[in-house]
C-alpha cells in the first residue's frame, strides 16, 4: 500500500483554497450587482475589478498545482449572499472577508512549512503579500465611509473615486 505522500494534503488544502479564491470573485460580483442596481457605479465598477482579481488569484494557485502535477478539481462554490442594506455593509463584509482568506493563507503557509514544500512556500509569499494590500485596500474604504457617516454627497464623491481604480 502507498503511503500518502507528503504534499497531498498541502496540495489538497491549497485545492480548497482556489475554490474558496472563486468564492471570493462570486461575493464581489453580488456586492457589484447591488451597487450597480443603487446607481453607486464607481463601486461596482471597483468591486468588478475586485471579482476580476480573485478569480486571478484562483487560476494562480491551479496553474501551481497543474505544474507540480496534481489533478485540480474545483470545488462546489456556495451561493453568495445577495441581500444587503447599505455600501458600507458591503464593504465592511469585503474587509471581513479579506481577513478571513489572510488567516486562510497563512494555514496553508504554516502547512508548506511543515511538509517543507518549498515551492509552496514561495508560491504562497505572494499571497501573504498581496493579503497585505487586500486588507488595506477594503480597510480604507471602510475608515473613509465611517467618517463619511451616511453623508450622500460625500458617498457619491467616494463612488466617482472608487470608480477611477485602475
Ligand atoms: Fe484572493
Ligand atoms: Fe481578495
Amino acid at each position: 500500500m502507498e503511503g500518502i505522500n507528503i504534499s497531498t494534503k498541502l496540495f489538497a488544502a491549497i485545492n480548497k483554497q482556489i475554490g474558496f479564491e472563486l468564492y471570493s470573485g462570486y461575493l464581489y460580483k453580488s456586492m457589484a450587482i447591488y451597487c450597480k442596481l443603487n446607481n453607486f457605479k464607481g463601486m461596482a465598477a471597483w468591486l468588478n475589478m475586485q471579482a476580476h482579481e480573485e478569480n486571478e488569484h484562483a487560476e494562480k494557485m491551479m496553474e501551481h498545482l497543474i505544474d507540480r502535477g496534481y489533478k485540480v478539481v474545483l470545488p462546489k462554490i456556495d451561493e453568495p449572499p445577495s441581500n444587503f442594506k447599505s455600501v458600507t455593509e458591503i464593504f465592511e463584509k469585503a474587509f471581513e472577508h479579506e481577513k478571513h482568506v489572510t488567516a486562510n493563507i497563512h494555514k496553508l503557509y504554516k502547512l508548506a512549512v511543515a511538509e517543507e514544500d518549498y515551492p509552496g512556500q514561495i508560491m504562497l509569499q505572494w499571497f501573504i503579500k498581496e493579503q497585505v494590500e487586500e486588507e488595506a485596500n477594503a480597510g480604507e474604504i471602510v475608515d473613509k465611509l465611517k467618517m463619511i457617516n451616511g453623508n450622500l454627497g460625500a458617498i457619491f464623491m467616494l463612488d466617482h473615486q472608487l470608480g477611477m481604480r485602475k
